[in-house]
C-alpha cells in the first residue's frame, strides 16, 4: 500500500514522513514544488529508502498529478502542500490563491478522476486528507468560547482566505462528487525544521545570532501551540478513524500571549547556551502586522471524543526540544537561512521600525 503526501518537504510533511517512515511500513510518495519553504536537507535520512519516493512538481499541474496517481495507486493523499506565511501573503497574495485554491482544486481533479476509476472495494477505501488551519475561522476576542467544527469561516488574511476557500473546495467535492474526504484544521505548530521566518524559529534563530527580538504590536496576541508530532499523530489518528466528509479541530489547550512564547524561549537559552547578556534584553517591539488577528483558540473535544486523540507533549516539554533542536542542528538553520531569507527579512522587518 502507498500514501501520496503534498509539500512533505515543508516543516509539518517533513515531520509526518518521519514519522510515517518510523511507524509503519507503508510507502509514501513525496510531491513538492520546492519552494523557499521546501527543504529537502529535512528528508536526507530517509531519501534513500526504499519506501519513499520524492516527485518534484507542482499540485497545481494536472498531467503530472495524474501520472503519478496511475503509477502509484495510493489509498489515500494528504494535502499539506500550501503557501503558509501570513506576512508573505500581505507582500505577496498571488502565490497563495495559485497553490493554495487553484492548486488544491487541481489535486481535487486528478484524484477524482483516479477515484472514480477504481474497483469498488478501493473505491470506497480511498482519502483525500485536507490540512488546513484555524486561522480560517478568524479572530477571537478573549472572552470568546475557542473554534469549534461549526464556527462560520471568517478569514482576515490573505493567507486565510485562501485556506478557507481551499476548505470549501474539498468540502464541495465531497458532497457534489462524494470524494471521500477529511479536513483537520489545526492550531499554530511548532518543532524541528520550521523554517526560520515563522514565530517560534525565527525568535530562536535570532536570539543565538545576538539580533532584535521583534514583537509585532503590543506582544499580547494569542496563539493555541502544539507540537508538530502531536499534529502528524492527529492526521494519522483521522486518516484511520476520521469520519468520510467530516472536519476536526486539532489543538492542544495551549494558548499563550507571544510575549509568553518568546519570554519561554529566552528563559530556556538562558540555561541552555548562556549569554553575558539575558536573551529577553533582546525583545524590541515593532510595527504591527497589518490586519493582525487577536486571538486563536481551538476546541479539541471533538477529535478526543471521536478519535480518541490527545497531545502527547505539553507547551513547556515541546518548546524545550525545539530549542535543544535548533540548537544542535545549526547546520540545517545554515541551509535554510542563506540567499533568499536574507532577502525576506529586509523586506519584512526594515520597515518595521523600533516602536
Ligand atoms: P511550509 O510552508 O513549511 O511547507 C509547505 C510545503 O509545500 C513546502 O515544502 C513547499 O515547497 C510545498 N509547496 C508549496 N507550494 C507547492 C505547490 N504548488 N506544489 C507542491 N508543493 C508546494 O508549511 P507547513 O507549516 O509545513 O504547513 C503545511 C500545511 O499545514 C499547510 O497547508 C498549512 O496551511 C497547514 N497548517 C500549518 C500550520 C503551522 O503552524 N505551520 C498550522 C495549521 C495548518
Ligand atoms: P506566525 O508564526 O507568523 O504564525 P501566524 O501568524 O500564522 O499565527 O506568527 C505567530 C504570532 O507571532 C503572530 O501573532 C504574529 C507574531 N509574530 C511576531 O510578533 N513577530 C514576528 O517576527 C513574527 C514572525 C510573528
Amino acid at each position: 500500500m502507498t500514501i501520496l503526501v503534498t509539500g512533505g518537504a515543508g516543516f509539518i510533511g517533513a515531520n509526518f514522513i518521519h514519522d510515517w517512515l518510523a511507524d509503519s511500513n507503508e510507502r509514501i510518495v513525496n510531491l513538492d514544488k520546492l519552494t523557499y519553504a521546501g527543504n529537502l536537507q529535512s528528508l536526507a535520512s530517509v531519501a534513500e529508502d526504499s519506501r519513499y519516493r520524492f516527485v518534484k512538481g507542482d499540485i497545481g499541474d494536472r498531467a503530472l498529478a495524474t501520472r503519478i496517481f496511475a503509477e502509484e495507486k495510493p489509498r489515500a493523499v494528504i494535502n499539506f502542500a500550501a503557501e503558509s506565511h501570513v506576512d508573505r501573503s500581505i507582500h505577496g497574495p498571488g502565490e497563495f490563491v495559485q497553490t493554495n485554491v487553484v492548486g488544491t482544486f487541481s489535486l481535487l481533479e486528478a484524484a477524482r478522476g483516479y477515484w472514480l476509476e477504481l474497483p469498488e472495494a478501493e473505491r470506497s477505501a480511498f482519502r483525500f486528507l485536507h490540512v488546513s488551519t484555524d486561522e480560517v475561522y478568524g479572530s477571537l476576542a478573549a472572552a470568546d468560547p475557542a473554534f469549534t467544527e461549526t464556527k462560520a469561516f471568517e478569514p482576515n488574511s490573505p493567507y486565510s482566505a485562501s485556506k478557507a476557500a481551499s476548505d470549501h473546495f474539498v468540502r464541495a467535492w465531497h458532497h457534489t462528487f462524494g470524494l471521500p474526504v477529511l479536513t483537520t484544521n489545526c492550531s499554530n505548530n511548532y518543532g524541528p525544521y520550521q523554517f526560520p521566518e515563522k514565530l517560534i524559529p525565527l525568535m530562536i534563530h535570532n536570539a543565538v545570532t545576538g539580533k532584535p527580538l521583534p514583537i509585532y504590536g503590543d506582544g499580547k496576541n494569542v496563539r493555541d501551540w502544539l507540537y508538530v508530532r502531536d499534529h502528524c499523530a492527529a492526521i494519522r489518528a483521522v486518516l484511520a478513524k476520521g469520519v468520510v466528509g467530516e472536519t476536526y479541530n486539532v489543538g492542544g489547550k495551549n494558548e499563550m500571549t507571544n510575549l509568553e512564547v518568546v519570554h519561554a524561549i529566552c528563559a530556556i537559552l538562558d540555561e541552555l547556551k548562556p549569554a553575558s547578556h539575558g536573551y529577553s534584553q533582546l525583545i524590541t517591539y515593532v510595527k504591527d502586522r497589518p490586519g493582525h488577528d487577536r486571538r486563536y483558540a481551538i476546541d479539541p473535544a471533538k477529535i478526543e471524543r471521536d478519535i480518541d486523540w490527545r497531545p502527547a507533549e505539553t507547551f513547556a516539554s515541546g518548546i524545550r526540544k525545539t530549542v535543544e533542536w535548533y540548537l544542535a542542528n545549526e547546520d540545517w538553520v545554515c541551509g535554510v537561512t542563506s540567499g533568499e531569507y536574507s532577502r525576506w527579512l529586509d523586506k519584512n522587518y526594515k520597515e518595521r521600525v523600533s516602536a
